[in-house]
């Protein structure tokens, strides 16, 4: 009994420093913040989102790198912010500069981190990669396919700030979550008293994100409770659950959980239409490689 309660005063200690670092968080770049409050404001203008990125010449250069990756696979080059938007739209040039923002914002530096960067990001890319296949499946609105990719892309941001921020018990985390034979996430509620969705939802309030990627953000292993935002959160559950059956990344564990009844219900897709999105996937996140050396600054 003297051992739960010293664990348990540990843990509550441990809540405390993480919920003073949450607030310590330092703030997303000042430009990538109002990018993404013109989500909020149908009068802005591809020029007042042009010049708005324009401000920050090496954010616009990788927007521009990342929009002329094999990813998007244009045939003419794309030299300016404002021909970008006009090809790809609006929205998909913000969360692009939202997620740049958000790589930025968890930069390890030279500190050596549990968590391997490369690894995580080919993870969140897979993700991203195949909720945009499973999106498509479904017949969902380009609205749906435009949050489902920066979803995919973010959902497990919770995992860097406890990684960056408590690299000791993040380590343990990875380590417990191996030995046991469990999830990641269930590794970290043991060795830090709360798991990556519940912080990545403190993350992104803190930054600002939009609701919809807060929810995907804090809901994937969850679907049950995703309300009206279902639809985008079962898409990244499922991805999540396709990402890691074809192997791809690593984001603290390589369990394969069963995807949720709920969402299987919904999806409705026969072994065959599986099997399909499987092999896509793979092919869409070879396709994916130079997005992803772009994003992670390779
Ligand atoms: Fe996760
Ligand atoms: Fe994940």
């Amino acid at each position: 009994m003297a051992i739960s309660v010293e664990t348990k005063l540990k843990q509550e200690r441990l809540l405390r420093i993480i919920e003073e670092e949450l607030q310590d968080l330092p703030s997303l770049p000042a430009v990538v913040a109002k990018v993404m409050q013109t989500i909020n404001d149908p009068t802005t203008s591809a020029t007042d989102l042009n010049r708005l990125i324009s401000t920050d010449q090496a954010l616009a250069g990788k927007i521009l790198r990342l929009v002329n990756s094999s990813y998007y696979g244009f045939p003419r080059k794309i030299t300016t912010i404002t021909h970008a938007i006009v090809i790809l739209g609006f929205s998909t040039v913000r969360n692009l500069a939202t997620s740049l923002g958000v790589v930025s914002g968890f930069d390890p530096g030279n500190m050596i981190t549990a968590l391997d960067r490369e690894q995580f990001w080919a993870h969140s890319v897979a993700v991203a990669s195949a909720a945009s296949l499973v999106a498509r499946r479904k017949n969902a609105s380009a609205k749906v396919l435009e949050e489902v990719f920066i979803g995919g892309l973010l959902h497990d941001i919770g995992k860097l700030f406890l990684d960056q921020y408590f690299p000791q018990q993040y380590t343990i985390a990875i380590k417990l979550a191996k030995a046991a034979n469990i999830s990641i996430w269930e590794a970290e509620k043991t060795a830090l008293g709360v798991g990556h969705v519940l912080i990545g939802k403190r993350v992104a309030e803190k930054w600002n994100l939009p609701p919809s990627l807060s929810a995907m953000i804090a809901l994937h292993h969850q679907t049950a409770y995703a309300k009206e935002y279902m639809e985008i959160v079962s898409i990244v559950h499922a991805a999540d659950y396709l990402a890691r059956k074809v192997k791809l990344g690593n984001a603290g564990d390589t369990l394969v959980p069963a995807v949720a009844p709920e969402v299987q219900r919904w999806l409705n897709f026969s072994p065959e239409v599986w099997e399909t999105l499987e092999s896509d996937t793979l092919s869409k996140f070879e396709g994916a490689t130079d997005f992803l050396k772009i994003m992670i600054g390779k």
